[in-house]
């Protein structure tokens, strides 16, 4: 029997154009290589070819089980990719979905982003400033004295500068107040801004310190401002934030850069005032108080606007500055400020 190799290989090319699946990839492995297949008839008869053309056949054919070895490997590749597409086309909803985490807002960020929604709706600007400060802006210009605890390094974070004058001096900035400085020394009243950002002070860190947390200051300027003025803006931010019923009190208080100068609470929103009626249970939140401390405010202090150049009695305008984390432990009723920063998830997921 003699054997035309060319015509194989053809008939071999011809039929692998054919294969569509892979019942037919196996149809054709069996015709050239299956125990009957056309190859291994080759190999086994070559016993019956004569000794000359023997090792040159032996050679052409086990050549041609090799190739289609590879064709079948290759199509087998081919076979699959296209059933992968296919499969892209036609979606299968009864398939479990990849599960996608997405994160979600811190409860500061939260908290930073609510505040502002409200005060942007006033007409405020977010304005940021650095979290490096010089030391004029964050305690002389705000009428801070050089003599004033705050200034002390037991109080504020300088950086290193050996022989730097005072007022040169940089720091982590201890307040967001001296964004004020950098506005006004800038623009020109009317201004209404909320500066959202991270202070730091070296306190011991507790369930209520942090040497890293977060303020909101706000202010506003104009030819005429009254504090009656900042009240109605935090009336209106505390009710947005916490609710319709929240009361608002202001206590006097004393800030350098402000005056008058007031600290401001509003009611208990875990007891709503309403004084326990058994004696020896206390509302954990208020201790009994009815109030929560939110912030401090005034009017911003006249030697604020000279050292930034504003004309003498030109001006005036309202500040205030809250903590963040403060407010963010009273509106979800978390009792450790630590845990804002452990990044644990499980904390965070609750919120
Ligand atoms: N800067 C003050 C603080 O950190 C808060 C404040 C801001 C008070 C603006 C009055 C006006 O305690």
């Amino acid at each position: 029997m003699s054997w035309d190799i060319e015509n194989i290989n053809k008939q071999i090319q011809e039929d692998l154009n054919n294969i569509s699946d892979v019942a037919s990839l196996e149809s054709f492995r069996i015709k050239y290589l299956g125990r009957k297949g056309l190859i291994s008839q080759i190999l086994s008869n070559l016993g019956n070819v004569s000794s000359e053309e023997r090792p040159k056949l032996g050679k052409l054919a086990n050549e041609l089980k090799q190739r289609v070895l590879v064709l079948i490997d290759e199509k087998k590749i081919q076979l699959a990719q296209d059933q992968d597409a296919e499969g892209a086309q036609v979606l299968d909803f009864s398939l479990p979905g990849i599960f996608q985490e997405i994160g979600h807002e811190h409860p500061v960020t939260q908290v930073i982003r609510q505040s502002c929604e409200i005060f942007i709706k006033l007409g405020f600007k977010i304005i940021e400033g650095p979290e490096i400060e010089t030391e004029f802006n964050n305690f002389t210009a705000l009428n801070i004295p050089l003599e004033h605890p705050s200034r002390d390094g037991f109080d504020t974070f300088y950086l290193e500068q050996p022989n730097c004058p005072v007022d040169k001096r940089l720091l982590l900035r201890s307040h967001t107040s001296p964004v004020q400085i950098r506005v006004m020394k800038k623009h020109i009243p009317p201004l209404a801004v909320l500066v959202p950002g991270k202070v730091y002070r070296p306190d011991a860190v507790d369930a209520s310190h942090s040497f890293v947390f977060h303020q909101i200051e706000g202010f506003f300027v104009d030819r005429q401002v009254r504090f009656s003025d900042l009240k109605g803006v935090l009336v209106h931010f505390a009710k947005e934030l916490f609710g319709k019923d929240i009361q608002m009190r202001f206590r006097p208080h004393f800030f350098p850069f402000t005056e008058p100068s007031a600290e401001v609470d509003i009611s208990c929103i875990i007891c709503k005032q309403q004084k326990q009626k058994t004696k020896n249970r206390r509302c954990s939140v208020c201790g009994g108080k009815s109030w929560l401390e939110i912030l401090g405010a005034g009017m911003i202090h006249p030697h604020v606007f000279e050292a930034v150049g504003y004309p003498k009695g030109k001006y005036a305008g309202f500040a205030f500055g809250m903590g963040v984390e403060r407010i963010a432990m009273l509106k979800f009723g978390i009792n450790d400020i630590r845990l804002f920063f452990e990044n644990d998830l499980r904390f965070l997921r609750q919120f």
